[in-house]
């Protein structure tokens, strides 16, 4: 048999146009492309970015300038490189990149023209990439600039940092209808809302990090924190430490206030866009930074009672390849050792949070003296049902006759076995502060707290007894302030010998 002859080899580099707009569909939102430009600001020791955006202009454009190190020309030129760095280098403890791809792959899902100047030690360089370059040449072209007086915010870099600019933004603005900015315009605002989230640590400032401020158009971007850590009625449970190949990983849970606990605009401001029950679950911090959030990856299902469970998770970048971060880093999976330990915690979690749930109701309905409305836990089913024990009801049910009485139970019934529990549910779940009982005008409370106490004086109940069983139950309760005016009318009346 004749000697195979060796192989050969060929270098077969990828068609440069084909690549780079292959590359801008790997499924970035404008949210996720300006953090990533922002993780590059970070790793740059920045405590400043500035985020420009001019979506009325002709040629609307995009920029974020950083007060960071800064780049010389050559660092410029590798900077613009794809894949300019391996994931396996180690990286500085602050540096929030991995891939080497971040500012490009970002820049190209918005832009077809992405500019970078820098200021390194007083020394200025820009360059460019054009996709329409890149596709007129077929090659990796790019272009170093020597006139930066066209690039938009360039006037603002005055020290050492670095200006990102976006330009043809083709997939914010439709090139079919470029005078149409409102889709632009709230792209930009959900980014921004976005941004808030996800650097809130760095913008709040902790131990451990660099403070930084994020200016969006002059507009100061606050700290948004999913936690509402900081609000009493938050329940924080223990840190936990987890340790993964000689690395530790932090769990804290947190369980959010009940609505009762805040205002309509707390409530409303940590719903966030999709609402508390998608927002419940894990999430993921990865050096301070939230990479993903509102999942359990599968390891329970988005309740509605566990909506105000959110959990905190803060892992080293070591751990990146364990959790498969990916080049938005927007998502990530759980790597399979912490799986058990997290499946543990979630069933504490959710019976805690049950608690906070159900508890506010339950108690509400078992503290009060006087309830109207009975809650009766069985084995496996929870009735409500009218208290025909109430005084004012079981007052009526006496004065009437035999065969009315009958009917007036039969009645009762018919209300609370026909009550609409599914209705009520979708429209808490949908937004609690809607659901309202009627209201009393003070004349009808009035007769009705006067009812109540002849009745259960008649009984023999002592006052401060009649008072204290009428405050503890609705619709008294919900009116305490009128409830107790009535009350000390009664008591001086009686004082007064009337
Ligand atoms: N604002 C900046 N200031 C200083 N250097 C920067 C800045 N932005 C990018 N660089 C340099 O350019 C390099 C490439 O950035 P790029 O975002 O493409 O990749 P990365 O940050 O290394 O990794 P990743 O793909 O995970 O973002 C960075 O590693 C950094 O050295
Ligand atoms: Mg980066």
């Amino acid at each position: 048999m004749p000697a195979p002859s060796p192989s050969r080899f060929e270098e077969v580099a990828p068609p440069a146009s084909a690549l780079v707009e292959s590359l801008r569909d790997i499924g970035y939102s404008l949210a996720t492309a300006i953090s990533d430009i922002i993780d590059n600001s970070i790793a740059a020791r920045a405590t400043h970015v500035e985020w420009f955006a001019s979506p009325y202009d002709d040629e609307p454009a995009i920029g974020l300038l950083d007060n960071g190190s800064g780049m010389s020309q050559d660092e410029l030129r590798e900077a613009m490189r794809l894949g300019s760095k391996h994931p396996d280098d180690i990286r500085d403890e602050h540096d929030l990149g991995r891939f080497g791809l971040g500012l490009k792959t970002a820049s190209f899902s918005q832009c077809r023209n992405l500019t970078v100047l820098t200021r390194k030690a007083g020394h200025l360089s820009g360059a460019r990439w054009d996709l329409d370059l890149i596709k007129e040449t077929g090659e990796w072209t790019l272009e170093f600039l020597t006139d930066y007086s066209e690039v938009p915010w360039a006037e603002n870099l005055n020290e050492d940092g670095t200006l990102v600019v976006w330009q043809t933004l083709d997939r914010l603005v439709e090139p079919d209808n470029k005078s149409d900015r409102s889709h632009l315009v709230e792209q930009l605002d959900e980014a921004a809302t976005y941004v808030q989230l996800v650097f809130h640590r760095y913008l709040a400032g902790e131990a451990g990090i660099k403070k930084l401020q994020i200016t969006f158009n002059n507009r100061r971007l606050e700290p948004f924190d999913p936690f509402h850590s900081k609000h009493p009625s938050t329940i924080i449970g223990p840190k936990e430490l987890f340790r993964m190949a000689n690395h530790k990983i932090l769990i804290q849970p947190f369980t959010l206030p009940h609505h009762k606990k805040v205002t309509n605009d707390e409530w409303e401001i940590h719903a966030m866009r999709e609402g508390y029950v998608k927002n419940q679950g894990f999430y993921i911090y990865r050096k301070y930074r939230l990479v993903i959030y509102g999942t359990w990856f599968s390891l329970a299902r988005q309740a509605e009672m566990t909506k105000l469970s959110r959990i905190c998770i803060d892992m080293p970048s070591e751990l990146d390849s364990y959790w498969k971060i990916d080049i938005k880093k927007a998502s990530a999976q759980l790597p399979e050792a912490l799986k058990k330990h997290l499946k543990q915690l979630i069933e504490k979690i959710i019976v805690s949070s049950k608690r906070v749930y159900i508890g506010q109701g339950s108690r509400e309905v078992t503290s009060e003296q006087l309830p109207v409305w009975l809650r009766i836990p069985g084995k496996d089913r929870i009735t409500y049902c009218i208290n025909q024990e109430h005084p004012i009801i079981d007052d009526f049910e006496r004065s009437l006759s035999k065969d009315q009485s009958q009917v007036f139970c039969r009645l009762l019934r018919l209300i609370y076995s026909s009550f609409p529990v599914d209705a009520l549910f979708a429209d808490i779940a949908t937004d609690p502060t809607l659901v309202n009982n009627e209201n009393y005008d003070s004349n009808s409370l009035e007769e009705l707290v006067r009812a109540a106490y002849n009745l259960l004086d008649k009984a023999g109940t002592k006052f401060d007894s009649v008072e204290k069983a009428l405050l503890s139950s609705n619709p008294f309760k919900a009116y305490r302030e009128l409830t107790q005016q009535v009350l000390n009318d009664i008591r001086k009346d009686q004082i007064n010998g009337f």
